[in-house]
């Protein structure tokens, strides 16, 4: 027998296409709520932009979602996660929306990759942004103390995956270039974490520059068995969020060419997807 709850879908946000890959494994482990996706195409990369950048675009994407009726959003991104969560709970949400959450995929991600390490050697590849914020090397630290944590920024990996490039041969010089930098830092890393959500997309050529069983790990998956947690225990969320035990509705919305999005983000999100265009500025 089907049931259903009606209640708001589950937000989830990135710059651009990356935050599909997350979504991607969310829907595969929750297929039952609704979910609306935000890209905000027109203004990635958000990589090399300052923290007040990032923050208020963030905030703006975060603040249409409330409006769309979503009591539960996602930043599937890590650059936003890095640079605009902590400020948008402590200091906006209490404002705008007190009973509304907002949730990123740094903390999750830090939580469990500790566990993937025999070295205690961890090297994790994101943009400048999030490397420069040192999110991973501090989460990490406050649960894994005895394990070292080496970065590499990757500025032009972005670039490559937005703009398809990402399965030809241009693409391996930057992949092995990064790589071959973050491995300088320690011959003990035995385990990779790809710290940005549009990395997934270069895996293949990832794998192909590293040493044989190093561990990569995208961190999709991590970021859906998390909120399927969060969601069981936080009963008080879950009641408000839109539930059928057949499949839930998915909406797709970008602030570039919705006709572009379609293109790309099959890709991403490996199902047809059909997007709408929305401005986000005035929010
Ligand atoms: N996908 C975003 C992340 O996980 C980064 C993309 C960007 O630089 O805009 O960090």
């Amino acid at each position: 027998m089907t049931e259903t709850r009606s209640g708001g879908p589950i937000g989830i946000f990135d710059s651009g296409y990356g935050g599909l890959t997350v979504m991607k494994e969310i829907v595969s482990v929750l297929p039952e709520y609704d979910y609306i996706y935000l890209g905000d195409n027109a203004r990635a990369p958000y990589g090399p932009r300052s923290f007040d950048t990032v923050y208020h675009y963030t905030l703006e994407c975060v603040r249409w979602f409330f409006e769309q009726g979503c009591p539960l959003v996602i930043l599937a991104c890590n650059t936003a996660s890095a640079k605009a969560l902590r400020t948008i709970q402590q200091n906006d949400l209490p404002n705008i929306a007190p009973d509304k959450r907002v949730l990123g995929v740094i903390r999750p991600t830090a939580e469990i990759i500790g566990e993937y390490t025999h070295s205690k050697k961890i090297g994790v590849l994101g943009t400048r942004g999030t490397v420069q914020s040192d999110s991973y090397l501090i989460e990490i630290n406050k649960f894994f103390p005895h394990v070292n944590v080496f970065q590499q920024a990757c500025p032009m990996w972005v670039p490559i995956v937005e703009n398809q490039e990402y399965d030809q041969p241009g693409a391996d010089y930057f992949v092995k270039k990064s790589i071959g930098e973050l491995l300088q830092k320690s011959d003990e890393i035995d385990t990779i974490l790809l710290a940005c959500t549009h990395y997934p997309l270069l895996l293949p050529k990832i794998i192909e520059n590293v040493p044989e069983g190093m561990r990569v790990i995208p961190q999709g998956e991590i970021v859906a068995r998390s909120l399927q947690d969060y969601l069981r225990r936080h009963q008080e969320m879950n009641k408000r969020l839109n539930f059928t035990t057949i499949e839930g509705k998915r909406s797709f919305f970008t602030t570039d060419s919705p006709e572009d999005f379609d293109r790309q983000a099959s890709v991403f999100f490996g199902e047809k997807v059909i997007s709408k265009h929305v401005e986000v500025q005035h929010f």
